[in-house]
């Protein structure tokens, strides 16, 4: 299986932010977004939950496809069964796809279905095959699927909300992974990031952080986004 040309452009411009849609004001959300996008922010963070995987029900397709942005669609599901919904995610145009490791009897066949799927947005980009670990999954269940994911997702909390406090093991879970896996995979950390850890965070080997409600709390989205993309530099 080819690796998506995505995944290159996202490592030569590690780290960085993924924004975490959930929080933002929607009222002005449009706005708020160009003003990110201005900011250099590549990727925006959809969480996508079910009522039923995690407690909260957030958003579908339709709100990943009406989101019209040129910021990367980072699409994570913490839904059952995400075999079936793949196709409709795939054209909303999500450019990264993460399934939950816990969600599926069939993980292995959840990423190679996606190792098949098209980019809605450009066919070329390919789509980043993306594997979440809730905070209490061994990070071995990751071996027998090597070669099927290009990036794995490290919850820092528990799924269900936004503005949950980081679980502080999750550093250490972040460096062993990192000197497993090598540059085979990108890594991203998810949940409780702040301006205060996340420099921390990225020197643990982190690619990609998402950030929901330090970015989009208070009135300043624009100046907490720089502040957070700054902490990485
Ligand atoms: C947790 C979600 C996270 C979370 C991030 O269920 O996967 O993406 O909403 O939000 P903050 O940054 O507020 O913890
Ligand atoms: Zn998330």
């Amino acid at each position: 299986m080819a690796r998506a040309p995505l995944v290159d452009r996202l490592r030569a411009s590690a780290p960085q932010i993924s924004v975490g849609v959930l929080t933002a004001d929607w009222m002005t959300l449009g706005s708020q977004l160009r003003l990110i996008e201005g900011a250099g922010v590549d990727l925006l963070h959809f969480d996508v939950m079910d009522g039923v995987f995690c407690p909260m029900l957030t958003m579908g397709p339709p709100v990943v496809a009406g989101l019209k942005t040129r910021l990367l669609k980072d699409v994570h599901l913490m839904i059952e069964d995400p075999l079936s919904k793949l196709d409709a995610f795939v054209a909303a145009g999500a450019d990264i796809i993460t399934v939950h490791a816990e969600s599926t009897r069939h993980s292995h066949r959840v990423l190679q279905a996606l190792g098949r799927m098209t980019n809605a947005n450009d066919p070329h980009r390919g789509i980043v095959r993306g594997i979440a670990l809730n905070p209490g999954t061994p990070l071995e269940v990751l071996e027998p699927l090597a070669g099927e994911f290009d990036m794995v997702l490290v919850l820092a909390v528990n799924p269900g909300w936004s503005g949950q406090k980081f679980i502080a093991s999750t550093c250490e879970r972040v460096k062993r992974l990192r000197e497993s896996l090598g540059d085979t995979a990108l890594i991203c950390v998810d949940g409780g990031v702040t301006r205060d850890n996340i420099g921390n965070i990225a020197r643990l080997g982190a690619d990609i952080i998402v950030t929901g409600s330090a970015v989009f709390d208070g009135k300043t989205p624009l100046e907490n986004a720089k502040a957070m993309q700054g902490a990485l530099r």
